[in-house]
């Protein structure tokens, strides 16, 4: 692929960056100076529509579909298109999927789906960055998990297990790499505002809303700030850390 982006400026992966978290991310972390490099696994124009917007804002941005539970595209894309090619300084793992449903429903293709996306996806990624990072001693990498891999929640026995595997990544990934000045830290959002809480009807809203001592679901950007901070000078000595941003709602 022809690649739009400049191969010394330092650049952010972030998975998931079409819409919702991600964009917001990208959208923040562009605004720091990094370039940006996203990923979508589907509704390309969603992609490209975050990629203007980054262009807009006096920023560099370009768009690659994956699939993170496909390592096999994971290792191409940082084969072909980002060792070489980029000055990789972090990665956020964005990518997400839910597919909720009670324990005793739960089909062993449900689990699998959600744990190959949301913690499978976001080791190969982490190994495959952590190659490059490793050579070069430095980098940033921060994994997007949740509240209910902290807390639990009714319903969502895969994704919890996968949030929750994902901040014991995050730690061990931690101690084994920084020794070459890497730190990887998780963000755990609580109730945010984006395509995968819309589905919720407005009466289930409400009741979470109820549990949240801010009073309010929170918004990308709120996410988004904290990935940026993690992203800055000032948390150079902050790793194996899991940050909340859920307005109280587990603490
Ligand atoms: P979203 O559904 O708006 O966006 C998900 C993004 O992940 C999209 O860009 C989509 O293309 C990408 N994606 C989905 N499956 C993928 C796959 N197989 N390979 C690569 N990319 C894939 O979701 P949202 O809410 O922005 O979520 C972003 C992250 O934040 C997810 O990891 C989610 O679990 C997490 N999160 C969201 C919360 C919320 O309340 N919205 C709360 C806590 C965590």
């Amino acid at each position: 692929m022809l690649l739009k982006l400049d191969k010394n400026a330092p650049t952010a992966l972030v998975t998931g960056g079409s819409r919702g978290i991600g964009r917001a991310t990208a959208m923040a972390l562009a605004r720091q100076g990094f370039q940006i490099a996203l990923t979508y696994a589907s509704r390309p124009e969603q992609a490209e529509e975050t990629v203007e917007m980054i262009g807009s804002a006096g920023g560099k941005a370009m768009a690659f579909a994956l699939n993170v539970a496909d390592s096999g595209a994971v290792e191409d894309l940082f084969k072909y298109e980002i060792r070489d090619r980029l000055n990789l300084a972090g990665l956020v793992n964005n990518a997400g999927i839910a597919k909720d449903g009670l324990l005793l429903r739960m089909k062993d293709s449900q689990f699998d789906e959600v744990l190959n996306v949301n913690l499978r996806g976001a080791f190969v990624c982490t190994r495959e960055a952590a190659k490059i990072m490793a050579r070069q001693k430095s980098g940033r990498i921060v994994n997007i998990a949740s509240v209910v891999g902290q807390m639990g929640n009714p319903g969502q026995a895969n994704y919890s297990a996968a949030k929750a595997g994902l901040i014991g990544l995050t730690k061990t990934c931690a101690k084994e790499l920084g020794s070459r000045q890497i730190t990887v830290n998780a963000v755990a959002p609580g109730f945010i505002e984006t395509d995968m809480t819309a589905v919720l009807d407005e009466k289930i809203r409400g009741e979470y809303i109820k549990l949240v001592p801010l009073g309010r679901m929170g918004t990308p950007e709120d996410v988004a700030a904290c990935v940026s901070f993690l992203f800055s000078p000032a948390a150079a000595y902050i790793t194996g850390q899991v940050l909340a941003v859920n307005g109280g709602l587990y603490c």
